[in-house]
């Protein structure tokens, strides 16, 4: 699920479907497509606030496990929130199904450790898929970075610097970046865990 599936011989059992269009009108009430994406939604806590603190954009949570993603869109319907929804996909295989240019915001918070440096080359974080979330981005969309990590830190700078398209600043305080808290936020601040924040903008000229 973290290798695009046209690397794998062999489609694995419950690998997400993977697709380069989808219809607004299945996930959003105006059918409007999404102006802000969690990359990584998990159980969909900071997928919710997030709705709640931007109610004029559409909010889309995407995540490689089902089982979740099933449990957001229940809450979805069971509420009636107009402007959120939640899919099962893997980021490993690209995003068409989001136009270019047309996203304000990008989060991609606490992906998963992986225990060894050498599983560095597995991640789904890499210079194709960041060129793909400065495809996405407007001319002056925020793509949002957070882990509790201090490698996956360095590998995200490592591979902003390679990628070459974003300036990035690191947000030392909560304060400053403002946001609600994912659920692994609220763990890390429980446990007194440093959290490594980046804001990162489209450098000029690079927007599509
Ligand atoms: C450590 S959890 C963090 C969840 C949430 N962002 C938070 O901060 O609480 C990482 C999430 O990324 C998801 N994930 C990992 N690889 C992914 C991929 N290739 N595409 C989409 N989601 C992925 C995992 O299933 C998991 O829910």
């Amino acid at each position: 699920m973290y290798y695009p599936l046209k690397d794998l011989k062999k489609t694995p059992n419950h690998y997400p479907p993977v697709f380069d269009e989808t219809d607004w009108n299945e996930h959003f009430d105006d059918g409007h497509p999404p102006e802000i994406l969690d990359v990584g939604c998990g159980k969909g806590a900071f997928l919710f606030d997030l709705s709640e603190k931007y109610p004029d954009s559409n909010v889309l949570g995407i995540d490689v496990r089902h089982i979740p993603i099933k449990w957001i869109n229940g809450v979805i319907d069971g509420e009636k929130m107009a402007n959120v929804s939640a899919m099962w996909y893997s980021v490993a295989n690209g995003m068409k199904f989001i136009a270019d240019n047309s996203v304000d915001k990008i989060f991609y918070l606490f992906p998963d450790p992986w225990p060894k440096r050498n599983h560095l080359l597995r991640r789904a974080f890499n210079e194709v898929l960041l060129t793909e979330f400065q495809r996405c981005l407007k001319k002056d969309g925020v793509l949002y970075l957070e882990t509790d990590v201090d490698y996956v830190d360095e590998y995200h700078k490592k591979i902003l610097e390679k990628q070459g398209g974003f300036d990035y600043e690191l947000i030392p305080t909560r304060e400053e970046w403002a946001m609600p808290l994912t659920n692994k936020e609220k763990f890390c601040i429980r446990k007194d865990i440093f959290v490594y924040r980046m804001i990162c903008r489209l450098k000029a000229g690079f927007c599509q």
